[in-house]
């Protein structure tokens, strides 16, 4: 984690040069190469999204929704994010923050505990929301998913000082994070609520987290590891995410109808999984999701299911199944081009960044062009040329399933928070 947190920290001052990046590509993972040249990429045939596992042709929208995509959300909650429970229901609210004007003026703030059980002693998911004040109608929200607890990620007095994980304890937050500051002014300028949860809450990201996390709430007696197929801990982020949007379908001053996600890396990985889980979802924005998210596995590009499976890594965060794909990954019965296709046909935008080799921003986008044909179905519109646009190029912004790779590396700059407001602005 210290290592994420600093390179997230870096790339978002901006300090990193590409060559100090290109130094840093480490060249041996899990005991594994890794690849950076595209020569040695392989050559790889993608599964076909447009044929039913019994070989019926996908023609139309129709049979995307009813057949096809059924059957490929159920292959990869199988394979590579396990399956989840259904909404609690012991699920509980508490908002003890009902409403304070906040941020000069421009935005009213709440506070909410969210219950995940009916024990209120222990899984407490803190959710912070801030509307803008300026609105008189129900609000369209991004919902963001961060790696600090809020009090840490913004400046505003009144905030509840949450917990984090650290080495394994959870500690009070009460000290700075190597996480940069969200400005979130920008998003009660443009009339978007904004709201923030803390993973942690949820599920700790450490190897035998499911002690301490939801997951284990949801054990089976006498069971002590998740099934094969069951959620690893990015299933468990995405669940609880829906658990946020359980409570703003309770209030007012939001429109639940018109909620966006967004998430950075692994929960790049986490809102694109809940987003295709819970339709109710209207918009994701995945940033630098790569390897498991949007970057597709079958190139061998960066990270590989190899190293991102390996149990020496992050094999906790997915259904243990996707390791058995570790080395044989072209007979995965997908490949990333399906996750960004189940979107489809609500609106999805990559965020990458040109010198994160390890994410393979160009995997991401040729998984884009490789499923722009479903939105094509619905008459929505993806990249459409497998030539990768340049870094800062805007266009492909325009699109319902939209790419944005900036200049730079692992993280999300303030120009990219420009570019995903006024792409929220267009879509949600
Ligand atoms: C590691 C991991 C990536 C992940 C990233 C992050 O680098 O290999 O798959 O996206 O951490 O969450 O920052």
């Amino acid at each position: 984690m210290k290592k994420i947190g600093s390179t997230l920290l870096l790339a978002a001052l901006s300090f990193t040069s590409n060559a100090q990046q290109a130094a840093n590509r480490p060249t041996m993972v899990a005991g594994f190469p890794v690849n950076y040249s595209e020569d040695s990429a392989g050559n790889y045939t993608l599964p076909d999204l447009l044929k039913c596992t019994d070989g019926q042709a996908v023609t139309s929208a129709k049979i995307w929704t009813q057949k096809r995509r059924p059957e490929l959300v159920k292959m990869v909650e199988e394979i590579q994010f396990g399956k989840m429970p259904p909404a609690p229901k012991d699920l509980k609210f508490n908002a003890f923050d009902k409403g304070t004007p906040a941020l000069n003026g421009k935005a009213i703030r709440k506070q909410v505990t969210v219950y995940l059980t009916k024990d209120t002693s222990d899984h407490k998911m803190n959710l912070l929301i801030y509307l803008p004040a300026a609105s008189k109608k129900p609000v369209p929200m991004l919902l963001n998913i961060s790696f600090a607890a809020y009090n840490q990620i913004i400046d505003d007095q009144g905030l509840l000082v949450g917990n984090i994980w650290k080495d394994g304890k959870k500690i009070k937050a009460d000290k700075p994070s190597v996480f940069g500051k969200m400005d979130v002014e920008q998003f009660m300028d443009a009339g978007i609520g904004f709201a923030t949860v803390y993973y942690g809450d949820i599920e700790p990201d450490f190897k035998d987290g499911i002690n301490y996390g939801i997951r284990k709430e949801y054990l089976k007696p006498g069971q002590t590891q998740t099934a094969d197929n069951e959620w690893g801990a990015i299933a468990a982020w995405s669940w609880g995410l829906s658990r946020a949007l359980d409570y703003f379908e309770t209030e007012k001053q939001i429109d639940a109808k018109r909620v966006a996600l967004q998430g950075a890396s692994r929960l790049g990985k986490t809102v694109l999984w809940a987003g295709i889980r819970d339709e109710r979802f209207k918009v994701v924005v995945a940033s630098i999701s790569g390897e498991g998210g949007a970057a597709l596995s079958r190139r061998n590009y960066g990270e590989t299911i190899r190293h991102i499976s390996d149990p020496s890594r992050y094999l906790y965060q997915f259904a243990p199944n996707y390791h058995t794909f570790a080395e044989r990954v072209n007979e995965m019965p997908f490949d990333a081009h399906a996750l960004v296709a189940l979107m489809a046909p609500r609106p999805l935008l990559l965020q990458t960044g040109s010198t994160d080799y390890w994410s393979d921003p160009k995997g991401e986008y040729l998984s884009a062009v490789a499923a722009a044909p479903v939105y094509q179905l619905f008459n929505k519109k993806g990249p459409q040329t497998p030539q990768m646009p340049a870094a800062g190029d805007t266009s492909l912004l325009l699109n319902e399933l939209g790419y944005y790779m900036h200049e730079g590396g692992h993280g999300v700059l303030p120009e990219d928070w420009k570019h995903i407001v006024s792409y929220l602005k267009k879509y949600l």
